[in-house]
């Protein structure tokens, strides 16, 4: 029998692991029989929009975290898959900060171009993964949402891609129950228009705080407050914004913060992260981690030490992300087919633990972003996956760290270089801040007419 590979989850690194195998046999190689089990309708992952929040059309927890009007929070150059540029997906270079139905666009023409959608099988939901104790293989049970029925199939392979931005991480402060405003974490947030003329706090000061803060704003919220735990976002701000340390209790309207400030607001949007959940593992087989740069418990930040025949793809915290994927699903690949031989368990724990100790050595975003360049290099040197620039993207990194610092409203008007063409973005037709609309045809399109200024008027600015 030929060897089976089951991928759970066809968002970006799901759809790595496939356009791996593909890639091998394009060049001739015998590969395995690959089958993608997805519990959405399509494919794309995170970047595919769902109104919906709770449970899906099916009873399933709704994967989605993503929300309407989210646009790159990185230049698209760092992200460029090494082998299917932004240019040869669209025809011509295009803007450094795509709003997300155009990221999903692209992610989802390199998996038409090459084929790929046959090996997915949609609308399945993976609810138990356990290694067969007669075979030796893995058994993968599936519900099938259509035919409301459960489904189970052996595989010698699971590579679980299932994402880790999907489960909230919520903690709870004294007199939420009480208040009577709305309360929701950032996984549940859709709309900033819901929060126009509202004062809104944003508990946490990483990614999704600022994100959503400066997107409300954006939609015309009055105020935006967030309080952090640890250190203040630490941005130039408009006067309507404002960063307090940690909320310490609700008492109505009012929030009170630990160092005896308050502030009144009508909502509460919880920022407060992810955490990594595998509810179809059994204990042996689950990994554990936060939300960090080189979790634990992997070999390679990709296969799992205690039983390497299960991958773990895209479970890190991300500055590189769709070309990261990627370069792990071309280890991945090699590793679960013998191209690249596996060390001993002793040898794959020392690596591991050598790799988390230069992790937590590191005391700055840059000596961060150099960290996570040096394993993406660690690799792809490894494999056959084109070295797309890797050093450059860490310093196209630092540069956006200081767009942000310099403008926090205005950096996604910045122009980055593709490393695959060479070819500078244009300037996009409209700044961000004046871009409500988030579609692909007017991303693509001109600048609409009623914002027919010169672009130097409005903070267009090259890098
Ligand atoms: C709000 C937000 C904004 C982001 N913005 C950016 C950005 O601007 N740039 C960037 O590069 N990255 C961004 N990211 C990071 C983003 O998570 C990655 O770009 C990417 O989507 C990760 O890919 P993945 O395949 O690992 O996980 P996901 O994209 O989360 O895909 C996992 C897939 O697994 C499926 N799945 C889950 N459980 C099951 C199950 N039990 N059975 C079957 N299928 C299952 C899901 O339906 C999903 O399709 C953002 C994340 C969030 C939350
Ligand atoms: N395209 C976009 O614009 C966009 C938008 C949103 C999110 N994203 C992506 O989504 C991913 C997740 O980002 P994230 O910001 O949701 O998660 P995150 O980066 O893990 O940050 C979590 C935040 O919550 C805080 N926190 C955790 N527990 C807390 C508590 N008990 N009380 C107060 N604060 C607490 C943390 O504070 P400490 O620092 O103290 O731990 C941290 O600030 C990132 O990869 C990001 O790039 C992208």
């Amino acid at each position: 029998m030929s060897m089976r590979i089951a991928v759970l989850g066809a968002g970006p690194s799901g759809l790595a692991m496939l356009r791996a195998f593909d890639s091998l046999r394009r060049q001739g190689h015998p590969v395995p029989e690959v089958v993608c089990y997805e519990k959405q309708a399509d494919l794309g992952g995170m970047w595919n929009y769902t109104w919906r929040t709770g449970l899906d059309a099916y009873g399933e927890p709704v994967h989605g975290s993503m929300y309407r009007y989210l646009w790159s929070n990185g230049p698209k150059e760092a992200l460029e898959f090494a082998d299917y540029s932004f240019e040869e997906h669209f025809g011509r270079p295009i803007g450094s900060y795509p709003p997300r139905a155009v990221l999903r666009d692209y992610i989802m023409g390199r998996i038409e171009r090459n084929g790929l959608r046959g090996q997915i099988r949609f609308n399945m939901a993976v609810h138990w993964v356990q290694r067969d104790p007669q075979t030796g293989r893995f058994q993968v049970t599936v519900r099938d949402l259509k035919a409301d029925s459960m489904v189970t199939e052996q595989f010698d392979h699971v590579v679980v891609a299932t994402g880790h931005f999907s489960t909230p991480h919520a903690p709870s402060f004294p007199g939420l129950e009480q208040f009577p405003g709305r309360v929701l974490h950032a996984h549940d947030f859709r709309d900033a228009c819901e929060f126009t003329d509202k004062d809104l706090l944003l508990v946490g000061s990483s990614y999704s705080a600022e994100d959503i803060g400066t997107q409300c704003y954006k939609y015309g919220a009055r105020t935006v407050t967030f309080s952090y735990r640890s250190r203040p976002l630490g941005y130039q701000w408009p006067a309507c914004f404002e960063e307090k340390p940690l909320l310490l209790r609700l008492d109505g309207n009012t929030a009170h913060f630990i160092d005896g400030s308050s502030k009144q607001v009508d909502a509460v949007v919880l920022c407060t992260g992810y955490r990594h959940h595998f509810p179809f593992l059994p204990d042996e087989l689950t990994l554990r981690t936060n939300n960090r740069l080189y979790p634990g418990q992997l070999y390679k930040g990709v296969a799992f030490i205690d039983d390497p025949g299960l991958i773990y793809l895209g479970m890190q915290d991300q500055y590189y992300t769709f070309n990261m994927f990627d370069a792990q699903a071309w280890l991945a690949r090699d590793l679960l087919l013998g191209r690249t031989p596996l060390p001993g368990h002793a040898q794959m724990q020392a690596d591991s633990l050598l790799w988390q100790q230069r992790e937590q050595a590191c005391s700055s975003a840059e000596q961060d972003i150099d960290f996570q360049a040096a394993y993406v290099r660690d690799l792809v040197d490894a494999t056959d996956y084109p070295d797309f620039g890797i050093e450059a993207v860490a310093e196209m990194f630092k540069q956006w760290k200081r767009d942000k610092k310099r403008d926090i409203l205005g950096y996604r008007n910045q122009q980055y270089r593709s490393l695959l063409t060479g070819n500078l973005a244009p300037v996009h037709h409209t700044p961000w801040m004046l871009a409500l609309d988030d579609s692909l045809p007017a991303f693509l399109g001109n600048r609409p007419e009623h914002l027919q200024v010169p672009i130097d008027q409005d903070q267009a600015v090259t890098a």
